[in-house]
């Protein structure tokens, strides 16, 4: 699998190029590929999914500190997924795999309980009513997320879009098999020590907007 198809956005450098099809050459799944069904077997240890992992701090380093687990990230844009190939390949980490394409592609495809996390951090928050269809959070993609969690297994969300924070709430305690964990405001106010800021936190931040951090184990 090489880049040429993904969502283009600025042109890349030659070196970025050969690093991003290296990468993908070695560390990426796709839907057709010959061992899809074995990388995902609900058989083997679960996994951990980063959707719209962006420049990939936050997988980076997840899988950074973690080194026993497994990680997805999935990113359909090319700069996004160049700077996190650039990563993964100076690290040389090996316990990161990427999806290059729609996270909706990947979800409706894979068998159940086979992610012990699964990751949505600063979304794009399609702010117009009219467009709150394309979130990636919905009651659908809710009940993808339970199919795919293992019991216990956790979602996590975060945003700086305090209304896609509301949004996002209500969906998961209208849903059955959600719980919401928190238990006082520094629950949502904070994330987890382990977690790094990423490009997006970063920017609300220098924007004077504090981000909410959601959290759902799946009961
Ligand atoms: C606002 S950025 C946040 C990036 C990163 N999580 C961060 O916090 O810096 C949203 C990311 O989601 C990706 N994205 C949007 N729609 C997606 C989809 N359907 N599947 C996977 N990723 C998607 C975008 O390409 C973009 O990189």
């Amino acid at each position: 699998m090489n880049y040429k198809g993904r969502k283009i956005g600025r042109p890349l450098t030659k070196q970025k190029k050969e690093i991003l099809n290296e990468v993908l050459k070695k560390n990426s799944i796709y839907l057709g590929h010959r061992d899809f069904d074995k990388f995902f077997s609900p058989f083997l240890p679960p996994l951990n999914l980063e959707i719209g992992s962006g420049s990939g701090e936050f997988i980076v380093n997840q899988a950074l500190v973690n080194p026993e687990k497994r990680f997805i990230a999935v990113e359909p844009y090319i700069n996004g997924l160049a700077s996190l190939a650039s990563k993964i390949h100076s690290l040389n980490l090996k316990n990161i795999t990427i999806f290059p394409d729609d996270a909706l592609k990947l979800i409706n495809s894979l068998p159940p309980n086979i992610f012990e996390n699964i990751f949505v951090l600063f979304p794009d928050p399609w702010p117009k009513l009219r467009h709150h269809k394309r979130r990636i959070i919905q009651k659908e993609t809710l009940n993808i997320f339970s199919k795919l969690l293992i019991n216990n297994g956790y979602f996590w969300f975060a945003s700086d879009h305090k209304e896609y924070c509301r949004f996002t709430l209500l969906l998961f305690q209208n849903h059955k098999s959600f719980y919401w964990t928190a238990l006082n405001s520094e629950d949502w106010q904070k994330k987890p020590l382990s977690w790094v800021d990423t490009r997006y936190e970063i920017k609300a931040r220098k924007r004077g907007i504090a981000p909410v951090f959601l959290n759902f184990i799946k009961t």
